[in-house]
């Protein structure tokens, strides 16, 4: 893939303004919760999550998990398999999941579905982007940051083959991003 040309989507100062918001409405609405976990998934959601974090006026405890899909670096949609699991026991806690990007959708039906099983007392999502057309899986979305359209975006913790990850911004990198390389794409 020709990684030369990266054009700006969403500004730094968008996605802090967003970022603020977020932090803004999941803090009213968990005002009463007491303490409550949130899990950011690996990779690409440890910059949002820092920030998210960092924002929210009630009491939190972080967590992280990691997944993979299967399928070619640079796609998503694949079989996932859970690749390191949360400390915590989460029966009976209020759970938010912090993910980077929904994309197809399955990365996310298939957390939920996974820490359904252990009983949360309550369990909400959260994306920093969606990329509305490309949804396969009708997954719960309870809080988003942006849509966006049908791109391969880095930066902001979103990786193109582990690179781009720390720009300070969300870009969109041209080409055909599920073309080329092989391997899985770990989060
Ligand atoms: P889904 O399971 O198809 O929703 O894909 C979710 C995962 O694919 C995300 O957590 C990312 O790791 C990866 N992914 C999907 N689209 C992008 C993108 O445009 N840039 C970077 N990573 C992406
Ligand atoms: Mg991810």
């Amino acid at each position: 893939m020709n990684e030369s040309k990266l054009t700006m989507l969403i500004t730094q100062e968008s996605i802090s303004t967003r970022v603020d918001e977020l932090a803004a409405t999941i803090s009213s609405n968990y005002e009463d919760a007491g303490d409550i976990v949130i899990i950011g998934v690996l990779k690409g959601a440890f910059i949002f999550l820092a920030d998210l974090s960092r924002r929210l006026s009630v009491p939190h405890r972080v967590e992280f998990i990691a997944v993979t899909s299967y399928g070619r670096q640079g796609a998503s949609g694949g079989a996932v398999r859970l690749l390191m699991d949360v400390r915590e026991d989460v029966k009976g806690k209020h759970v938010l999941i912090v993910e980077d990007i929904v994309d197809t959708g399955r990365t996310l039906d298939y957390l939920v579905d996974l820490l359904n099983t252990r009983q949360p007392a309550s369990l909400k999502t959260c994306a920093l982007v969606r990329k509305a057309s490309r949804m396969e899986v009708d997954v719960q979305l309870d809080y988003l940051g942006f849509d966006i359209p049908d791109a391969w975006v880095v930066g902001y913790g979103l990786d193109y083959a582990e690179k781009h990850r720390t720009l300070p911004y969300i870009g969109v990198l041209e080409g055909d991003a599920s073309g080329d390389a092989s391997g899985d794409a770990s989060g």
